[in-house]
């Protein structure tokens, strides 16, 4: 889960990092309230979970709290690359001297952690990035020992931070190593750390990213969750326990297993090519044991998708053998009935591995309306990518 920037401020300030003061604000009023409230010129910042906003000028200084009504009324409501402005943070604007870049982040590739600094921070950092990549160090953080004032020292050294700057920036880099590893995030970024004229080193802008596979340690975090953004039917799939996750296609997507569901999507996605450029809807992993009622919650989500024309059901039997999957497949559609959902769209299914056979039996045995049997994968993807296509 991604953090907004007013989010992130809040998580850091806990943690003693320094901040500029600041207050969210949904409305231009409240944006000229809290501009008031600050005194002194302000800057008005679109909360949106998307970088650049400062160049797509979702960032605007303001004199007074009037300015700061203005600014507020351009910014709401901006569209920053897809991401629709609700919110922005009014906070107090920063004499900056020098801006910096620091990160934390998670380097899969290299199975580690890795530290990230730059003097030359700012808007302009994946520039410099790519133009000049040795001005931006890159520091592997060994877990077990973590980062000290010292590491953190030699981190900021690293990052060519100039010696004024260099306590005031360990001091923030070692809170947010605490940050990082207390709150399991996956990213921590501040771009720009700055160093104000009067000397002061400070986070002028957040970027967190907490890992969702430890929320069941950090109950904390659930007052994070932004209803207003979370996709209505990906919070119902939570709820029951289902991998869910909406796509912008039209050819429903059940699997069991993260992988087939992956190479499901690619499958489809390539055989929709030939139907008008039919796309999955969405990726659901039904996971290793599909009984009855994971099908049916599964099948329900799917097909509460208005933009869902036709499901394709891909299973490779496993431990859960292909019977047991049809046999849900069955009792799906009678639980479906009985909550009065009836099965509006045509299903694709196939059935591989363990009992496929009888798996096969048991579904056409079934007979159940609108459901198609399809041997391989790859003709099953053409079937479904075409009934969507007709759907459509
Ligand atoms: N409180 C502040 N006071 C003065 N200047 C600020 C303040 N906040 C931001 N700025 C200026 O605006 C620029 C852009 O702000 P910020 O980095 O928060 O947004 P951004 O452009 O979206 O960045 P990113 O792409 O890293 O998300 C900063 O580099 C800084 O120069
Ligand atoms: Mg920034």
């Amino acid at each position: 889960m991604d953090l907004f920037e007013h989010q992130a401020k809040e998580l850091f300030a806990e943690y003693g990092i320094p901040v500029p003061r600041g207050k969210v604000a949904h409305t231009a009023e409240e944006a000229r309230a809290a501009a008031a409230e600050l005194t002194g010129r302000v800057v008005v910042k679109a909360q949106v979970k998307t970088g650049g906003r400062g160049k797509a000028g979702g960032v605007k200084v303001a004199e007074d709290a009037d300015d700061a009504y203005r600014k507020a009324t351009e910014i709401l409501g901006m569209d920053i690359k897809g991401h629709t402005v609700h919110k922005v943070l009014i906070e107090e604007a920063s004499a900056i001297a020098e801006e910096y870049y620091f990160s934390f982040l998670l380097d899969r590739a290299n199975r580690t952690f890795l530290a990230i600094c730059s003097a030359s921070g700012g808007m302009d950092i994946e520039e410099v990035a790519h133009a000049t990549p040795e001005k931006v160090a890159k520091i592997p953080v060994n877990p077990l020992t973590g980062v000290d004032r010292a590491r953190a020292r030699e981190i900021a050294r690293a990052g060519g931070l100039p010696e004024k700057a260099i306590e005031g920036a360990a001091e923030i880099i070692e809170k947010l190593w605490a940050v990082f590893v207390d709150e399991d995030a996956t990213l921590v970024e501040v771009n720009p750390l700055i160093l104000s004229a009067d000397g002061q080193v400070r986070a002028l802008d957040g970027k967190v990213t907490l890992d969702d596979n430890a929320s069941f340690r950090q109950p904390e975090h659930e007052a994070y969750v932004d209803a207003a953004t979370t996709d209505p039917l990906e919070a119902r799939a939570k709820e029951k326990d289902l991998n869910y996750v909406k796509l912008d296609g039209t050819v429903g997507i059940i699997g069991n297993g993260a992988g087939l569901v992956m190479s499901t999507l690619d499958v489809v996605a390539y055989a929709g090519e030939e139907f008008g450029g039919q796309r999955p809807a969405n990726f659901l992993d039904i996971g290793g044991g599909a009984s009855a009622e994971v099908m049916a919650n599964g099948l329900e989500i799917v097909l509460s998708d208005p933009d869902v024309k036709s499901v394709f059901v891909n299973v490779f039997g496993g431990i859960t053998a292909c019977d047991a999957v049809a046999n849900g497949i069955v009792s799906a559609f009678k639980l479906l009935e009985e909550r009065g959902e009836s099965v509006k769209h045509p299903l694709v299914v196939r059935l591989d591995g363990n009992n496929a056979a009888l798996g096969r039996k048991i579904l056409q045995d079934a007979a159940l309306p609108r459901v198609e049997l399809v041997d391989t994968m790859d003709e099953a993807a053409k079937r479904a990518a075409e009934l969507a296509a007709v759907g459509a």
